[in-house]
């Protein structure tokens, strides 16, 4: 059975009574780690796999290669075991999301994400402690396990503790605290990347401090009521609502929440029924929002933007400071989009992303294809500064884009019965192909030089086409209203909603 994942979103729907009550700050900050966790992940594997004193441990055919002025710049660090440190990560992350959402439908989304900072603690001792390669790989599949876990955990666990009016905001601030650990990994790496020889070590071990938070931190959080009343603990579900609301009379709520459990409990197996055709449109759609988000590139230049800037020409400190720069640019465009997508929409935030995007890769990819050439020097100090801005607009448009919204969107379009297992395929594709980026990006930036930011232009043209003839917009639709409001009104996939079996009853909060 499906965890029962109760959403905001409807307007028709009262908004229940109660506060925003400390307790529920405390709980949203503590699972917020969780997002921080793998924030860190994503920004800290670049940094150190550009340090010299990381190279001449684990990767010294890499190091030499790097050292030889003659080298192919766009080669430098083409090597599968430096890509794998990277990836591994991801594939670990994908198989663990599945049983991550048994764990989570059986015994609750707390212990899931205390299960995930173990798994964190584990990784962190491992890698920062590594001495072989062998027990670096280990350490990086741990730290996978953990976000598998946690990714699956966290989203419900917000979206079920937060009150209904500031659900939505909640959502997009999960990938607020990514692009946080993402942006706190760039300091550190700047800062470590000048302490000889352990610097890497530093980096890779301060992840171990949002673990630990999150493991202790768990202790103190509840269980969600949902997840309390989905496993049978009616009352216990109920005590936690009042203390999690701040108020004693929490009957709607909790009724409302104890109907849309016995909904979701008539479906017997939600895989299943996300086969059918009437879930082919959020299924589709939210696999291919996942896969055009990496496509993008995005993950080319969070994992490998000190790599990136190093091969443009810069020198080690300064590639570091430019990913500091484009991590907080990622910050803060991520804020314009909590702001702007329920204001201007997700269709326009979308599109107007893809012509930004297009415009920066295409500008990078002739300024590389006209100027650095594989074997001569790299480019000179205007040109490489010019190459940073192009970059930063390209991480503006993804973060107030295709960024939150390809979480959103999966999160919001699927019916109650269906939204777990739904959002659960999100994620997998999201890990999928962040492993695909990972493994395959040095080794395309070798073999493809400058047109590697024409493969991805390429891609968000097919994205953009997608978004205009595909994607309809949910701005503003309840939840609960879109097989009427938005796919039976859609050209293409009101034709699967002939024999549609929706139930379009549940009431969702
Ligand atoms: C993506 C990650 C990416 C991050 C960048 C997320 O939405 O899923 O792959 O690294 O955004 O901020």
């Amino acid at each position: 059975m499906a965890p029962a994942v109760v959403v905001s979103g409807s307007s028709e729907n009262p908004d229940f009574e109660g506060r925003i009550t400390v307790y529920v700050i405390v709980c949203v900050v503590i699972a917020a780690f969780g997002g921080l966790m793998f924030g860190y992940d994503i920004g800290i594997s670049g940094g150190v796999t550009s340090m010299d004193d990381f190279l001449k441990k684990f990767f010294p055919v890499v190091y030499k290669k790097k050292q030889h002025v003659l080298e192919n710049n766009y080669c430098k660090y083409d090597n599968q075991f430096l890509q794998l440190f990277t990836s591994c990560l991801y594939l670990a992350a994908l198989i663990a999301s599945f049983a991550a959402s048994k764990v989570c439908t059986k015994a609750g989304r707390k212990l899931t994400m205390q299960i995930a900072s173990i798994f964190f603690l584990i990784g962190v001792i491992l890698t920062a402690g590594g001495v072989n390669l062998g027990m670096l790989i280990l350490g990086r599949i741990f730290l996978g396990f953990g976000v598998g876990f946690a990714n699956q955990a966290v989203p419900l666990f917000l979206s079920e503790i937060a009150p209904t009016r500031i659900r939505g905001a909640l959502n997009i601030s999960f990938q607020l605290f990514i692009t946080i650990g993402i942006l706190i990994a760039n300091l550190v790496n700047y800062f470590a990347s000048n302490i000889h020889p352990n610097g890497w070590r530093i980096s890779l071990g301060i992840a171990g401090i949002p673990a630990l938070m999150l493991c202790l931190g768990s202790i103190l959080i509840c269980e969600t009521p949902t997840s309390l009343i989905e496993r049978n603990k009616i009352e216990e579900g109920k005590k936690v609502l009042r203390k999690i609301r701040g108020i004693e009379n929490v009957d709607d709520e909790f009724d409302t929440i104890l109907h849309a459990c016995e909904m979701a409990k008539q479906v017997k197996d939600p895989f299943r029924k996300l086969m059918k055709p009437v879930s082919r449109p959020p299924l589709v759609i939210a696999i291919c929002l996942q896969v055009f988000q990496q496509f993008t590139g995005i993950n080319a230049i969070m994992f490998y933007a000190p790599v990136l800037f190093q091969t443009v020409g810069f020198r080690d400190d300064a590639a570091l400071l430019s990913s500091v720069i484009t991590g907080l640019v990622n910050v803060f465009s991520t804020m314009v989009s909590v702001y702007l997508v329920d204001r201007a929409g997700r269709r326009f935030l979308l599109l107007e992303a893809c012509v930004q995007m297009l415009v920066s890769q295409v500008i990078t990819g002739i300024i590389l294809l006209k100027e650095l050439k594989p074997t001569a020097d790299s480019l000179s100090k205007g040109e490489a500064i010019f190459v940073v801005i192009m970059v930063c607009l390209f991480v503006m448009g993804f973060a107030w884009s295709w960024g939150p919204i390809g979480w959103l969107i999966p999160s919001e379009t699927f019916p109650l019965e269906t939204r777990s297992a739904g959002f659960a395929f999100a994620v997998s594709s999201n890990m999928l192909f962040t492993f695909v980026i990972a493994q395959a990006f040095l080794s395309m930036l070798c073999r493809l030089q400058a047109g590697i930011f024409f493969f991805f232009a390429g891609w968000i043209i097919i994205m953009g086409v997608f978004t205009w003839y595909l994607l309809p917009e949910t701005k503003g639709i309840p939840v609960d209203s879109m097989v009427d409001k938005v796919w039976k009104q859609h050209w293409f996939w009101r034709s699967f909603m002939a024999n549609d079996d929706f139930r379009t009853d549940v009431k969702v909060v």
